[in-house]
């Protein structure tokens, strides 16, 4: 589903992704860790378009999208999530998720109508799905930071991806909104058969849901494989989780 060939990317002489190849298949859910500044996050803008790499090729289902515009690589399935919170604050709930579904799927023949009742049915069934129904005509930037992060999620997959991206999805939230949005998570991906790349410092909802994981150090990959696996790995003991376990 994706094949990421030889990501490479340098700031000013700083090398942040060296050289990493990662191969995730339909349906799979694959975390990618590392410590703090490892390259997670640029990984992924790489990924999605959000930066161009220096080499490398990204294959999302056969098509190669290297260095294509987010917006484009988004059409072609791939949906994401960011590091910090990324919604309309002054919007109420639903409106930030009749927006994502707006942005995605155009106007079309709608041409005339009120943009209030656009994808009205299908704003309010993501918003069952998700859990926020409830809260639908809530301000977004009032809402408790995990429900926003959830809404992110809903925003997300409006625009109906394959392979969706999360960076941190549970970063700052209570225990409990983590163990929410992970049983959330996992729900949705095998709802809609999602293929789920996410990065994550909470070791607990790693070995909860990755079928694989790759450890990022220093812009390279320094492991790959299932988690018993990489759980024992020696170099991942001593770089990382030897700083959390
Ligand atoms: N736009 C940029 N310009 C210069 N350096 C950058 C830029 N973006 C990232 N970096 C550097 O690249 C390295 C990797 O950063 P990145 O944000 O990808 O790490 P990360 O693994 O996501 O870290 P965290 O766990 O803290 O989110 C860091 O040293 C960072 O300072
Ligand atoms: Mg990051």
């Amino acid at each position: 589903m994706l094949e990421i060939q030889g990501l490479r990317k340098t700031f000013a002489g700083f090398v942040a992704v060296n050289d990493v190849s990662l191969t995730i298949e339909a349906r799979q859910i694959v975390a990618v860790i590392g410590p703090n500044g490892a390259g997670k996050s640029t990984f992924f803008n790489l990924i999605t378009g959000h930066l161009r790499p220096d080499t490398g090729r990204v294959v999302l289902d056969g098509h190669d999208v290297t260095g294509l515009p987010p917006h484009r690589i988004c059409r072609l399935g791939m949906g994401r999530s960011f590091q910090l919170t990324n919604i309309f604050p002054r919007l109420t709930v639903l409106q930030n998720v009749q927006a994502g579904l707006l942005a995605h799927r155009g106007r079309g023949r709608d041409f005339w109508s009120r943009s209030e009742t656009m994808f009205r049915d299908d704003a309010e069934a993501l918003l069952q799905s998700i859990g926020l129904a409830a809260v639908a005509d809530v301000i977004a930037g009032t809402l408790a930071y995990g429900n926003q992060k959830q809404l992110e999620l809903g925003i997300a997959l409006a625009s109906d991806p394959r392979v969706l991206l999360l960076d941190e999805p549970t970063a700052g939230m209570s225990a409990g909104e983590t163990h929410e949005t992970i049983s959330l998570l996992q729900r949705i991906a095998e709802e809609r058969g999602l293929t789920l790349l996410f990065t994550e410092h909470d070791m607990a909802v790693v070995f909860r849901i990755a079928q694989k994981i790759a450890v990022l150090y220093q812009g390279r990959k320094l492991a790959e494989g299932p988690p018993a696996e990489v759980r024992v790995n020696p170099e991942v003991r001593r770089v990382y989780l030897g700083e959390h376990a």
